[in-house]
């Protein structure tokens, strides 16, 4: 069965099981700076688990775009993707256990018509946080699951969360016995010797941790599922791996005729990389030396490596990526539309690489030629770092380069240096995402300003609670997005934008102080991030209306502004709101 068919036929069976279908959201999360890429379907309904109403309902179906990047390094291998689909359906305090296991059962026995005697299950064991979940075992064994097929696991196996902190709860997995024999006797689904291939998952949300790790029911009772559509379109075509489905065979095939050298491993590599740089770019990411844009800019770079290794001319890769768009355009259709950008991004991004890769090449062999001569065996770490910082030589790339020449690398060092960098640069980011300062002259400063004064007036018109989500300013205008659970009135919208008007017409003066960050917090000054910030800080205040942690710059006195409006108030995203605003003479 093909990837889409499988798509299709599960929002179809819970679409007649009472669930409305919701599109994807972004793999790029909006409004949370916490997470670099949407992870699981869970994350964008994360309000609605914890009691919001979801307009849609209670009984949620989707297809979720998702990129998990801690195993970046094992791509290449015969399963690490980085970037997948998972399927979901959510129960938002609907159904429970007993029905969530029926339909999943169902699903697969019917609509897959997988045999149910290759099926196995896990469920919770229970712990002093849950007890054993005899609920779930139960549902299974009346579905059809024998008890010597029901296997009971601790937290590291049967419980989900999504990070440290939030919605969580006991799960139960479903396995398929791909018929390899058992390593050993007490070979199961939790053995990663292959015999067992996990398809599905079940969580049932009735738990939230907190930051200080105490577990506390949640007001309902959810569900949250997750299967692999890569991996169970591999399952039922009896494909070893997932590179052997449709949705690879094209560019893999392709890579196989154009390369010189035979070399699968870096032909994943490339067929993964090359995907999910497309499908982050699709959806607004961008390649930048923070953050998820690092991520994308590895992703490039890796791929760009080994189509190197390959031997294959660089310039075919605006080639693949048509190549692959056809192949996935009836899953995506947005790669369509977003064609000629996504080649723009990933061809400049290479093209820079590929400078990098020149210069850096030539100071890493002298590197190499100094080693030898002082008959050292390892390259350290500061010297990873420099050749990082001053010629943009990744590290990953001098790893690559120096095991090639039988060098050990000493990559703690590099890491510390590596990571003080990084937090050096996301502040520097940080700071200007907070004011969305793409470019800075005089009237973006102004419009910094009104947007300390327009946080200032939402507080005072609407709520103590509201807090600034997100920021984005241009010559022509100001956006805010803020929490807030409701839309806005409009007398509420007159007021503020009354009450920020009689602000600049008072002409109060901006002031800067530096002082230590806890002090500023302790002061009351607001800001977004503050376990971001470094420990000496820059405060404006605005006469007595508003403190705001901030790197500027700001106008001094708020005379300067001209006339505020509100052009635009709307949802941006569950709980946030985003108003457009303008200044004028
Ligand atoms: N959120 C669950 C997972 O990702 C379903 O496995």
């Amino acid at each position: 069965m093909k990837a889409i068919e499988i798509r299709n036929k599960y929002l179809n069976f819970f679409q007649a099981h009472g669930h409305k279908v919701i599109p994807s959201a972004p793999l790029i999360p909006e409004n949370d700076p916490s997470v670099l890429f949407t992870t699981a379907g869970m994350q964008p309904l994360v309000p609605y688990l914890l009691g919001e109403k979801h307009p849609e309902g209670t009984r949620i179906t989707d297809y979720q775009k998702c990129v998990r990047t801690n195993d970046i390094d094992e791509v290449g291998d015969n399963r690490h993707l980085t970037y997948f689909e998972m399927l979901g359906n959510w129960s938002l305090g609907d159904y429970f256990k007993e029905e969530a296991i029926e339909m999943s059962y169902e699903f697969l026995t019917k609509e897959l018509r997988i045999d149910p005697s290759k099926l196995s299950v896990t469920c919770f064991a229970g712990d002093g946080d849950a007890p054993r979940d005899m609920v779930a075992a139960e549902a299974w064994k009346k579905a059809g699951i024998p008890e010597d097929r029901i296997y009971f696991y601790g937290k590291d196996n049967n419980w989900w969360i999504a990070g440290e902190e939030g919605p969580c709860g006991p799960d139960t997995e479903m396995f398929l016995d791909t018929g390899k024999p058992a390593c050993s006797p007490n070979c199961g689904p939790d053995c990663d010797c292959g015999k067992y291939v996990e398809i599905w998952n079940n969580v049932f949300m009735e738990y939230y941790k907190s930051k200080d790790g105490s577990i506390s029911k949640l007001k309902q009772q959810n569900v949250d599922t997750g299967l692999g559509l890569e991996r169970m379109a591999m399952l039922l075509q009896g494909k070893e791996t997932p590179f052997d489905i449709e949705l690879f065979v094209p560019v893999m095939e392709k890579l196989k005729e154009l390369a010189k050298v035979d070399d699968i491993e870096s032909r994943r590599i490339v067929t993964e990389h090359l995907r999910s740089s497309m499908m982050i770019t699709a959806d607004g990411g961008r390649p930048s030396n923070i953050d998820r844009g690092y991520v994308l800019r590895r992703l490039i770079r890796r791929m760009t490596r080994h189509l190197n290794k390959l031997q294959i001319d660089l310039n075919e890769l605006s080639n693949l990526i048509d190549l692959y768009v056809e192949t996935l355009k009836e899953l995506y259709p947005e790669l369509v539309e977003k064609k000629e950008i996504i080649k723009e991004v990933i061809v400049t991004e290479k093209d820079k690489f590929v400078k990098t890769l020149a210069n850096g090449e030539r100071e890493f062999n002298k590197v190499v030629e100094k080693a030898k001569r002082e008959n050292k065996t390892i390259i350290d770490g500061y010297t990873i770092f420099k050749l990082y910082e001053t010629y943009g030589f990744p590290p990953e790339v001098t790893s690559d380069l120096a095991k090639e020449q039988g060098f050990e690398i000493e990559m703690v060092e590099f890491d510390k240096l590596f990571k003080e960098h990084q937090e050096k640069s996301r502040l520097g980011s940080e700071q200007k995402f907070k004011g969305g300062l793409a470019e800075q002259n005089e009237q973006t400063t102004k419009y910094h300003t009104a947007t300390h004064l327009l946080n200032a007036a939402l507080k005072e018109v609407i709520s103590k609670d509201i807090h600034q989500k997100g920021s984005n300013i241009t010559t022509e205008r100001m956006r805010f997005d803020f929490s807030c659970d409701h839309k806005l009135t409009d007398e509420e919208k007159q007021k503020v934008e009354d009450l920020v008007n009689e602000w600049i017409k008072q002409d109060l003066p901006v002031t800067i102080q530096t002082m230590k960050k806890e002090d500023a917090v302790q002061s009351g000054a607001e800001c977004m991030f503050i376990e971001k910030y470094p420990d000496e800080v820059t405060v404006y205040t605005i006469g007595t209306v508003s403190k705001e942690i901030c790197g500027g710059p700001h106008v001094t006195h708020t005379g300067e502004l001209g006339h505020f409006s509100i052009k635009k108030e709307e949802a941006s995203s569950a709980g946030v709101r985003r108003i457009k605003a303008v200044l004028s003479d």
